[in-house]
């Protein structure tokens, strides 16, 4: 891979063509390092494909110096040597868009993107949509626990080939889905729950995915489970929209819950807990799988979080740290080319021994 400096891009003050600034501007696309394989799209891609950003998968790597200042003095140039208008606006829009991805996740509009996951039996692709962000909305962007978790979930060996029935599985807190979907890719009935607030994208999400979970030979629900009310659990038909109807209440526990980034205030731990307790069936073979950010602020959460999982009669049968990205908090691709949005996560299995019963 060759590194070049951005003094090697097409400069300014030499009226570059719209083309040459758009073939520089693709170079500067920033893919999250830890979706290695994801490709990154534009929610909207113009009809010639020239707003479609793809992770940087040149063998032309641009150093990151002076990379904000190529960018800012491209927004602020009137740009008036290239006539098209068409193409100037789609320069100033690249430029912008290069910026904001360098201004974190948040600077950025709706987006979608492709994640590629791990199972016994090769890859599998999932479409996750985020969008827009704003700032009370966690749960409509793909944290970096949740992508560790989707590509270690096949080690657990939760589906297994001699049962004939899939084992049901309940994603607490699923945000845009990707933990559950995965699950569901290797096999399992899933149903991903989260606030209705975030119900209308996940169910778009868990819809999407429709095909590709059925191919696994899979299934998805999804619905509304607020921890403050942990008993109270509905569905919604495949395709609802919104939680806003009658939902269908949910009474049968499950054998397998799922977690991730689910600890980021003092109250979660109590409220993770309780409705873990609610909804893990009594099956001595019943298990909970979780990740999360071992961020300092919530490490006391963490602490609470297990303290509880012993009190409710659940014990580690596994468990291990690993690292992320949480994708657009990274700034490696910015100015100072640092990488503060790497995450060290903490992943665990619990049963009701200490035995691992796979
Ligand atoms: C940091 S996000 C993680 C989302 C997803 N699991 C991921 O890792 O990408 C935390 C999630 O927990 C959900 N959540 C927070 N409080 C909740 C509550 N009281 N009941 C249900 N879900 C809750 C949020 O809506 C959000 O989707």
């Amino acid at each position: 891979m060759s590194l070049l400096h951005v003094f090697d891009l097409p400069q300014l003050y030499t009226k570059p063509s719209a083309h040459a600034l758009l073939h520089a501007l693709g170079l500067l696309t920033s893919a999250p390092p830890s979706w290695e394989c994801s490709d990154v799209e534009n929610h909207d891609p113009d009809e010639h494909g020239l707003g479609r950003r793809k992770g940087n998968q040149s063998s032309l790597q641009i150093g990151p110096e002076g990379v904000t200042r190529y960018l800012t003095s491209i927004v602020s140039s009137s740009l008036q040597w290239i006539e098209d208008e068409e193409a100037r606006e789609e320069v100033w829009n690249q430029a912008s868009m290069r910026l904001s991805e360098r201004s974190g996740r948040t600077a950025m509009g709706a987006i979608s993107r492709q994640f590629r996951i791990p199972s016994p039996s090769g890859l599998f692709n999932l479409t996750i949509h985020e969008p827009a962000l704003t700032a009370d909305n966690l749960g409509l962007k793909t944290w970096a626990a949740s992508y560790l978790l989707a590509k270690r979930l096949h080690i657990f060996g939760i589906v297994k080939e001699c049962r004939p029935n899939s084992p049901r599985v309940l994603e607490l807190g699923s945000g845009t889905g990707l933990v559950g979907l995965a699950m569901a890719c290797l096999g399992a009935d899933v149903l991903l729950t989260d606030l209705p607030s975030i119900y209308p994208n996940l169910a778009h999400n868990v819809l999407k995915n429709h095909d590709v979970v059925r191919q696994n030979n899979g299934s998805t629900l999804s619905g509304v489970l607020d921890w403050t009310n942990p008993t109270s659990l509905c569905i919604f038909p495949q395709g609802t929209p919104d939680s806003d109807g009658v939902g269908v209440p949910v009474q049968t526990k499950f054998p397998v819950i799922l977690a991730a980034d689910s600890l980021y205030s003092s109250d979660h731990p109590r409220l993770l807990v309780d409705t873990i307790e609610a909804w893990l069936s009594e099956h001595e073979e019943a298990k909970v799988i979780v990740e999360f950010p071992l961020r300092d602020a919530y490490l006391p959460e963490i602490k609470d979080f297990r303290d509880r999982m012993k009190r409710i009669g659940l014990f580690i049968q596994e468990e291990g740290e690993e690292k992320g990205y949480d994708d657009w908090g990274w700034t490696g691709a910015g100015d100072d080319g640092s990488d503060s949005g790497l995450v060290h996560c903490w992943w665990s299995s619990w049963g009701r021994t200490t035995r691992k019963t796979n």
